[in-house]
C-alpha cells in the first residue's frame, strides 16, 4: 500500500514560470551564483529545506492568537511544553535561528585553543566554531567515503578516529563533541543509535561534553526507526527522546524539523553552563522567554514540532524522498546512497565527467538544472570545500563533486519532483553540452554565499 501524507493543501502560492532566455539573463544577472537570484525568478526552489515548509492551519491558528508580552507569554509556555515532550534537559532557551543557538552556547562552552569534534560541522556551525578562535573538525565515519555503498548510517562518526583523538595528544584541548543529526554536511546520512551510545561512553569517560546538533532530529529517529536493529517497534518520539536524553545538550534550527519560517533551541543539562548561555541571550538575542523570536513563531515552532514527529507525516516524506531518488538513479544520474529524507545530493562529479575538479561540475550542474528548468539547488563541491590561491585558482579539490537538491517539507507534490526528475533526466541524455565555470571574485570567509563566477 502506498503511503500519503497527512494533510490536504487548502492555501497555496503561484510559482513563477519563466523562459530559458529569460533564465540566462537572470543567472548572468546574479553572476552565476544561485544565492543571488531573486525567487521570483526562481520556478522550484530546492537551495533549502530550511524555513521553507509549508505550515499547518493549526500553526496559523495558533500563531495568529499568539500573547506577545514581553516576559512570560503563553506562546513561550507553549514552546517549552513542546520541547520539554522531547528533550528532557533542565534548561531550554529559544533562539532566533540555529546559527545563534551555536553562537550563544559555543561562547559558553568553547575557548581559544580548544576543538570541537564532530561527524561534519555545518558550515556556519564550523564558522561559530572559528570565530572563537576555536578549531572545527570533522570525523565523518569511513563509510560515508563510498558515495553508492547503503550502509544505512553513513553519517556517524568515526569512532575509533574519536577515541584516538580523545586519548592522544589533542585529547587535553577537546572542548565539545557536536554530533549532527541527520549529517547535512554529509549527505544527509543519519546516525545511528548505536554510534550516539558509543559518543556518550567515550565523552564521559574522557570528561568532554556532548551535544547535538539537533535540527533534523524527527528525520533521523524516523531513519533509526526504519533501519537500525532494535529499534523498529518505537515510535519516532521515542527514539528522539532517547537521542536528546544521551547528549548534555543540543542547538537545533527548528526552520528544519519544527516546520517553521524562523525559529531554534538550545537545551543543555549543566546549570553553569545554562547561565553563561543565559547571560549572552539576554545581551544578543532577548529575553530569556523570547529568546529572538516573536510570539507568533514560538506558537508556530510549538505546533510544528508536534506535527513532525508523526509516523505518517514522515513515512510520507520518506516516500517522497525514496520515489525522487529512483527516478533520478533511474535517468542516469548517481545519487550519494541511501536516499535520506531532506536532500538528494546528486553525483556531478561522475555525471559531468568531462568537467574537471577545477570548473566545477557540481556548480556546472547547479546552473543547468536552473536554466534548463528553473529549478535552483546549490553545489557541495570544489567551490564549496576546495582550496584556493589569491587569484580563485583552486589549488585543492574536495572530496566529492555533490549537488544537494534539498526537499522542503510540505512544499511541493511529488508531481513537482517529477519534473525536477524529468529535467535532470534531460540533462543525463547529452551532459558533454554542460559548460565550466571559473571564479572571479570570492570573499574568504563563508566564500559560497557571495561567490562571482563566470561561464568558460
Ligand atoms: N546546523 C545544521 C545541521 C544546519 O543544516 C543548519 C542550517 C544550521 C545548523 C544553521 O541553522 O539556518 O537556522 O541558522 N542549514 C540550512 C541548509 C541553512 O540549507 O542546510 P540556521
Amino acid at each position: 500500500m502506498r503511503t500519503f501524507p497527512p494533510y490536504r493543501i487548502q492555501v497555496v502560492k503561484e510559482i513563477p514560470i519563466t523562459t530559458r532566455e529569460q533564465r540566462e539573463e537572470a543567472l548572468a544577472r546574479a553572476a552565476y551564483n544561485t544565492f543571488d537570484l531573486p525567487s521570483n525568478m526562481v520556478t522550484i526552489d530546492l537551495l533549502t529545506d530550511s524555513g521553507t515548509g509549508a505550515v499547518s492551519a493549526a500553526q496559523e491558528a495558533a500563531a495568529a492568537q499568539a500573547d506577545r508580552a514581553y516576559a512570560g507569554s503563553d506562546a513561550y509556555y507553549r514552546f517549552r511544553a513542546a520541547v520539554d515532550d522531547l528533550t528532557s534537559y533542565p534548561h531550554t532557551f529559544p533562539v532566533h535561528q540555529g546559527r545563534a543557538a551555536e553562537r550563544v552556547l559555543f561562547t559558553s562552552v568553547l575557548k581559544p585553543g580548544q576543538i570541537s569534534v564532530s561527524n561534519t560541522h555545518f558550515d556556519t556551525t564550523r564558522a561559530n566554531v572559528e570565530l572563537l578562535g576555536a578549531e572545527a573538525r570533522d570525523l565523518p565515519c569511513a563509510e560515508f567515503a563510498d558515495l553508492d555503498s547503503r550502509e544505512p548510517f553513513k553519517g556517524n562518526i568515526d569512532l575509533a578516529a574519536l577515541e584516538q583523538t580523545l586519548a592522544g595528544p589533542d585529547g587535553e584541548r577537546v572542548g565539545q563533541v557536536l554530533v549532527t543529526i541527520t549529517n547535512n554536511g554529509g549527505g544527509g546520512q543519519p546516525v545511528s543509535m548505536a554510534n550516539l551510545k558509543a559518543v556518550r561512553e567515550l565523552c564521559d569517560r574522557y570528561g568532554v561534553p556532548f551535544f547535538l546538533d539537533a535540527a533534523r532530529f524527527a528525520e533521523n529517529a524516523w531513519l533509526v526507526v526504519r533501519r537500525e536493529p532494535g529499534y523498529g517497534h518505537l515510535t519516532p518520539k521515542e527514539v528522539a527522546q532517547e537521542a536528546f536524553a544521551l547528549a548534555d545538550g543540543c542547538v537545533a534550527s527548528l526552520k528544519k524539523d519544527g516546520i517553521a519560517p524562523m525559529g531554534a533551541l538550545i537545551g543543555v543539562r549543566d546549570p553553569e553552563i545554562a547561565k553563561r548561555c543565559e547571560v549572552n541571550l539576554i545581551a544578543t538575542e532577548g529575553f530569556r522567554t523570547y529568546g529572538g523570536m516573536a510570539a507568533h513563531d514560538l506558537e508556530r515552532v510549538a505546533q510544528g514540532l508536534e506535527e513532525v514527529i508523526d509516523p505518517h507525516y514522515l513515512a510520507s516524506r520518506e516516500a517522497d524522498a525514496a520515489h525522487f531518488a529512483d527516478l533520478v538513479t533511474q535517468a542516469g544520474v548517481d545519487i550519494v546512497q541511501p536516499s535520506g529524507m531532506h536532500a538528494l545530493y546528486l553525483n556531478a562529479g561522475r555525471l559531468l565527467s568531462h568537467i574537471p575538479p577545477s570548473g566545477f561540475p557540481g556548480h556546472a550542474l547547479a546552473c543547468e538544472l536552473y536554466l534548463a528548468g528553473g529549478v535552483r539547488c546549490v553545489e557541495l563541491g570544489s567551490l564549496y570545500l576546495g582550496g584556493f590561491d589569491e587569484n580563485h585558482n583552486l589549488v585543492t579539490p574536495a572530496p566529492f563533486e555533490l549537488v544537494r537538491v534539498a526537499i522542503p517539507r510540505r512544499t511541493y507534490t511529488q508531481a513537482h519532483l517529477e519534473y525536477v526528475a524529468d529535467v535532470l533526466a534531460d540533462i543525463a541524455k547529452d551532459p558533454s553540452r554542460v559548460a565550466s565555470y571559473r571564479v572571479v571574485d570570492a570573499p574568504p570567509l563563508l566564500r559560497h554565499f557571495n561567490l562571482k563566477l563566470e561561464r568558460i
